[in-house]
């Protein structure tokens, strides 16, 4: 395995994969088409081999599945190898006219799940989260559907997103050792003290732990993380790369299970990301991140 490759599960992936949420919402409207197909296309020519997308991201409650039509007509009109491509995407949240909610029953789920493989046009799904805890249900009836889905060949590999240490817990248990791939949680420089844990637990168990908003989302965190952080910047300005990139590098020296999803609605973004993937940061530059970060 390369430097730049890490595991989920069965699967390999780059080190650093694609957040493409941003590409139909976030600030303001979605980003035109050609510029979305543009910034997939820009990812996967970057050696990003990890598309992360959901049934819900979309401009609006009742374009759902927006989003992973994008991702599923990129890859169709990439002229690399899909073969190599992981598209990750998740159910249990709903949208309607009257807001969010969510549904982690075993029906809810099927539907989703059926909705997501239609709009990405695949007849499965390479790795499948639970999007986030419907508590008013046993957290392990939701999994075991999940488990069913992928005996059955839907998916291949199980996910949960914004789960906590019990929750990881519940999952493994329901999956048995190894069976639970990855654990998709928000962590950053400005978001990390509710998931340190999860991310040290997911590490001693052999599972991917996949921050997302890896930058500090899209309401301006990201673009600000060189302000906000000037040790950050200094330490950019030393390796003459963006900040963004060291908080990138930095994540990916947390642990070799470590698997970080920036989004990106531009191809400059994912492009310039994508050179943490090389990017070395050195002992003191890590020991200077963690002190001011963790
Ligand atoms: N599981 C969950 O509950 C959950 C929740 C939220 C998000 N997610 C996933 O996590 C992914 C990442 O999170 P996110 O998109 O919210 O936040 P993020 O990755 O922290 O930030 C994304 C923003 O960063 C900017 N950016 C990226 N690379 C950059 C660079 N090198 N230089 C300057 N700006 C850069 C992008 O700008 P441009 O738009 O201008 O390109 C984009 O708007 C999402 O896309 C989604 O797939 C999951």
């Amino acid at each position: 395995m390369s430097a730049s490759t890490r595991r989920i599960g069965s699967l390999t992936v780059s080190a650093l994969g694609l957040g493409a949420m941003p590409l139909s919402m976030g600030r303001g409207e979605p980003a035109p088409h050609d510029r979305a197909m543009a910034t997939l296309h820009a990812a996967l020519d970057a050696g990003i081999t990890l598309l992360d997308t959901a049934d819900i991201y979309a401009p609006s409650w009742d374009t759902t599945g927006h989003n992973e039509q994008l991702v599923g007509e990129a890859l169709r009109s990439w002229d690399g190898d899909r073969s190599q491509v992981v598209v990750a995407t998740k159910g249990g949240i709903t949208r309607s006219a009257e807001g969010g909610g969510r549904d982690g029953s075993a029906a809810y789920l099927r539907s989703a799940l059926e909705r997501s493989l239609t709009a990405l046009g695949m007849d499965s799904v390479d790795l499948y989260y639970w999007h986030r805890p419907d508590r008013s249900i046993r957290y392990a009836d939701a999994v075991e559907a999940l488990a069913g889905f992928q005996q059955e060949g839907l998916i291949r590999e199980v996910g949960i997103s914004n789960a906590n240490v019990e929750e990881i817990d519940v999952a493994r248990e329901v999956l048995g050792e190894g069976g639970l791939a990855a654990v998709q949680n928000e962590f950053s420089p400005t978001f990390f003290h509710t998931s340190r844990r999860e991310l040290e637990h997911c590490g001693e168990h052999g599972i991917a732990f996949v921050p997302w908003s890896p930058l500090g989302g899209t309401g301006g965190g990201a673009a600000a993380v060189g302000e906000r952080f000037p040790q950050i910047q200094r330490i950019a300005e030393a390796h003459a790369v963006s900040p963004q990139q060291v908080v990138l590098a930095w994540e990916l020296a947390l642990g070799e299970h470590v698997i970080p999803i920036p989004g990106a609605s531009r191809p400059e973004s994912i492009t310039d990301s994508a050179q943490a993937m090389s990017l070395q940061l050195s002992d003191v530059d890590l020991a200077e991140l963690n002190q001011i970060i963790l």
